[in-house]
């Protein structure tokens, strides 16, 4: 970033999975991080403030529990959490999250959180002039795609009510890039893992009843591919999003380790040294059968370059949940 000692970055959804990992990056680079998250239902408010553990202790950390929707963003972007000094970068992570959660009523969560929260945010960043905004998107917004490695440019066809509500959030960052010139660009994040990833989650929930010793499902017959992120990575690249000059953009932020479900239960099988018990069920409504990231141009744009191979990052999600399982059993 231009100042990389003295920026003033607001995370959104900074006690989620992503956004915790984001902030605590930040503030290991010497930025000031102003975080906001209001702690959402949908999995344990607790573990959500146990991912803030870490930062709360710092001097450059803020921390607003507050609903987007519900708090002065202007005021917030100007600076009235931080001692007056207004806000370098905005990173939005903050969203309802999950695939196949997204169906029926729950889609008045998505529409608030995914949408509307998005363009309320977009609106106070038309009055506080910005260095960058990054907006987290999603890989779900292809749907099943017609080519893979997918490239950006491709036309979108999401297959879940949630993919909707990200590809609304993006071409609502588009809009205001054109229009009243807030600096954004989107990145598709494809599917994250690694430490603190979200329970509703594939890997979590394999690995929690791998250690437990009990059954778990699969959804379909397991051969679906998907281009998993270790957690770092897509910090990396979220970053990357911020320091360069291209605005108005979208970029695929893949892992780069494209495997079935079926292999990454092989993998876990032998870091864990047990047998998985799977139930292999129907597919699910809103899943994508494939992913796969063209990262050229965030290579080329971003110099972005994910660096952890899949057993490491699995090894990685696998100790931290023996960590936090031990320590529940504990108490
Ligand atoms: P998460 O659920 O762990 O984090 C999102 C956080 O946003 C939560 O802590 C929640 O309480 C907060 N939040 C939601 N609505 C809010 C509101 N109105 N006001 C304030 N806070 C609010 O999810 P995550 O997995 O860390 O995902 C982070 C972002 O990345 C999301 O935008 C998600 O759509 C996107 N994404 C995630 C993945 C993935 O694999 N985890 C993949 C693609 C895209
Ligand atoms: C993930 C995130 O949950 C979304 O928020 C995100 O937007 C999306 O990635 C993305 O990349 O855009 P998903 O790929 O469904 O969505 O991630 P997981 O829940 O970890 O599922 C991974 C795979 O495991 C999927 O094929 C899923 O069907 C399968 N799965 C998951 C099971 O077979 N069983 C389960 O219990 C959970």
């Amino acid at each position: 970033m231009e100042n990389p000692k003295t920026a003033h970055c607001l995370v959104t959804g900074a006690a989620g999975f992503v956004g915790s990992h984001l902030a605590e990056k930040l503030l290991a680079q010497g930025h000031t991080v102003t975080g906001i998250d209001c702690f959402t239902d949908y999995y344990s408010p607790s573990l959500k403030r146990e991912n803030l553990e870490r930062m709360q202790g710092n001097s450059r950390f803020n921390f607003v529990s507050a609903d987007l929707l519900e708090t002065d963003l202007p005021g917030l972007l100007a600076g009235n959490q931080s001692k007056g000094v207004k806000v370098d970068y905005v990173f939005h992570l903050a969203a309802q999250a999950g695939v196949r959660a997204s169906w029926g009523k729950s889609f008045e969560i998505y529409t608030r959180n995914n949408i509307l929260a998005t363009q309320t945010l977009l609106e106070a960043a038309r009055k506080v002039p910005l260095t960058k905004f990054v907006y987290a998107s999603s890989s779900s917004v292809y749907g099943d795609a017609e080519t893979y490695p997918t490239a950006e440019d491709l036309i979108p066809h999401p297959i879940s009510p949630y993919g909707v509500s990200k590809l609304a959030g993006e071409h609502l960052c588009i809009l205001y890039w054109r229009n009243y010139k807030v600096p954004t660009v989107s990145l598709r994040y494809f599917t994250v893992y690694g430490p603190r990833q979200r329970p509703d989650m594939g890997f979590n929930k394999f690995i929690r009843a791998m250690l437990e010793g009990s059954e778990f499902e699969i959804y379909g017959d397991g051969e679906q591919t998907r281009d998993f992120t270790f957690v770092d990575d897509a910090v990396q690249g979220t970053i990357a999003g911020a320091m360069t000059d291209v605005k108005g953009e979208v970029f695929n932020i893949g892992g780069g380790s494209r495997v079935t479900v079926n292999q990454v239960l092989s993998v876990l099988e032998s870091i864990l040294n047990t047998r998985a018990k799977v139930k292999y069920i129907e597919s699910q409504k809103g899943d994508v059968r494939h992913t796969a990231a063209d990262i050229r141009k965030a290579q080329r744009l971003l110099n972005y370059q994910p660096r952890t191979p899949m057993k490491d990052g699995l090894s990685q999600e696998a100790a931290w949940l023996k960590g936090a399982m031990a320590a529940v059993q504990g108490r």
